[in-house]
């Protein structure tokens, strides 16, 4: 009894110690962090979610809303301040305050999704010798990133994603040599990608996707033997998928190189990935079969080969859980729909579109249809209902099957809660266009065989041009 709660009494005591402690750290705030903090605040000329209203003069700095103390003295050490994309309010804007300088032993500075800070990149970054961790995301700085940023080769982190920057990415860049993270996507960088960056031996992650940046994947990618993340996707870079890029297997998990203008085949050696969860080579002109080593893929978990130039046959993946999958519009005759797919315990996404399927859609049975979002089965030979299939989803949200040969009665088609867009035009559909449609986002119904009329939408002509006798606004009114 008595030796069973002697931890207890101990543990409880140093809670007390600790409560003290901190206490007393928080009842002290150095002069040079009140100072610097609300010196940054009064850069700040609207906050109208309230971020900062627990900076106050006079209080204590370490317990004000994003503010981190550490260590002896109780300084400031780190910042966070972190906004919401998809509220309109929570955000701030003004510029970043170079009396943050004044908080010296600051070694992590995130200042995320606050959307409207604007001005150059921060100079007074140079001057904190502490700083180890730079988030600077999705906020509305511009202009160029430093030539020297190099000088900053503490760095552990360094992420300007989503804001105007403008201009190459520095070739001292190479002097970050202890950077883990490096993420510049979302601006507008020009340029290559410097050589330099050959010389981050530990990076594990590297994103610079949406710029503007050309030229090739440089090979010597595959010399950082820690990277597990690459996203390059959405810029112009030209050229294969380079043979050193194999040297990350198996420890690759991400790779995006969609909406480029890569050329060539893809190598045989993504095979060797075996941890790759997402793969993303979309979008640009990659020619050939897609390697028999995909089979090797068994954790894939996202999948978008779509909008490339890619031909049959199509190697039997075993995945165990495809989550999403797009083969869209490449030159693929797959006939019917990979069992592979149609077994998935967690599939969300379907694009299919003009995979050359034929088969009658109500002959498809998925495992598991709880979690579709999405289904693009458009520019296919599929025939059939898709009644009993959209009936058997909950969270649908799109469903696209244009261009296929679907012939069944539209007023019996039942339409979820959940969904916002619905596209059958050009098929073989008959019956009414039933009134559950209002609550849809975009609806296309044109050329098909439907008849009668039409229930009162904001949905435009063309959604339902070419049909037998659909009446009613917007097409001719009704004959009485
Ligand atoms: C960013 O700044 C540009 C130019 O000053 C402005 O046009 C744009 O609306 C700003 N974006 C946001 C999200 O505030
Ligand atoms: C690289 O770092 C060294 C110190 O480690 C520094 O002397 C040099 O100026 C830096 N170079 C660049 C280009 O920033
Ligand atoms: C899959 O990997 C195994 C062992 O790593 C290898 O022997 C086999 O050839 C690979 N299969 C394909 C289709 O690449
Ligand atoms: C839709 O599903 C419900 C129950 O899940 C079932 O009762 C109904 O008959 C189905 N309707 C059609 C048209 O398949
Ligand atoms: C509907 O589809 C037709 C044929 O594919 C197309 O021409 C038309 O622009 C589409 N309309 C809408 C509103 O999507």
């Amino acid at each position: 009894m008595i030796l069973s709660s002697l931890p207890l009494l101990f543990l409880f005591f140093i809670y007390l110690l600790c409560n003290n402690a901190r206490l007393a750290f928080s009842a002290a705030c150095h002069p040079d962090d009140e100072s610097g903090l609300l010196g940054f605040k009064a850069g700040i000329k609207a906050d109208p979610f309230g971020k900062l209203s627990s900076w106050k003069p006079g209080t204590a700095c370490c317990s004000w809303d994003g503010v981190t103390c550490l260590g002896d003295g109780g300084r400031v050490t780190s910042i966070a301040i972190v906004g919401d994309l998809g509220s309109s309010t929570n955000y701030l804007s003004g510029t970043i305050s170079s009396s943050l300088s004044k908080v010296r032993n600051l070694d992590g500075i995130y200042l995320q999704d606050l959307r409207e800070l604007t001005g150059p990149f921060p100079d007074f970054l140079f001057r904190m010798p502490k700083l180890l961790f730079v988030y600077i995301e999705n906020n509305n700085l511009s202009g160029p990133i430093p030539a020297n940023i190099g000088q900053m080769n503490r760095l552990i982190a360094l992420s300007l994603e989503g804001n105007r920057f403008t201009g190459p990415i520095p070739s001292s860049i190479s002097n970050l040599t202890l950077l883990s993270q490096l993420k510049l996507g979302g601006n507008l960088l020009t340029g290559a990608i410097p050589a330099g960056i050959r010389n981050l031996r530990v990076l594990t992650l590297l994103s610079l996707d949406r710029n503007r940046l050309t030229g090739p994947i440089p090979d010597f990618l595959g010399t950082l033997g820690e990277l597990y993340s690459i996203d390059l996707s959405y810029n112009s870079f030209s050229g294969g998928i380079p043979a050193g890029l194999s040297s990350l297997a198996p420890k690759l998990m991400y790779l995006k190189l969609g909406h480029n203008a890569l050329t060539g085949r893809i190598p045989d050696f993504i095979g060797k990935f075996t941890a790759l969860d997402t793969l993303d080579l979309s979008s640009n002109r990659f020619t050939g079969t897609v390697p028999s080593t995909f089979r090797n893929l068994t954790k894939i978990f996202n999948l978008d080969l779509s909008r490339n130039l890619l031909q049959d046959p199509f190697p039997d993946l075993s995945v165990k859980g495809i989550e999403s999958l797009d083969l869209s519009y490449n030159m693929f005759h797959l006939g019917k729909i990979p069992s592979w797919v149609t077994s998935s315990p967690i599939i969300y996404s379907l694009k299919l579109a003009k995979c050359g399927i034929k088969m009658r859609l109500d002959d498809w049975i998925p495992k598991e249809t709880y979690f579709y979002d999405y289904i693009d089965l458009s520019e296919n030979e599929i025939s059939g209902s898709p009644i009993g299939l959209v009936n058997r989803t909950e969270l649908l949200v799109g469903f696209w099957a244009s261009g296929n040969k679907l012939s069944f009665d539209m007023g019996k088609l039942n339409i979820p809660k959940s969904m916002k867009q619905l596209d059958l035009s050009r098929n073989l559909v008959l019956g009414k266009v039933p009134a559950a449609v209002t609550g849809l986002a975009r609806l296309n119904v044109s050329y098909n065989h439907l008849c009668g009329r039409l229930p009162v939408t904001k949905f435009p002509v063309s959604s339902f041009a070419g049909n037998d006798c659909l009446c009613g606004p917007p097409l001719s009114p009704c004959k009485a």
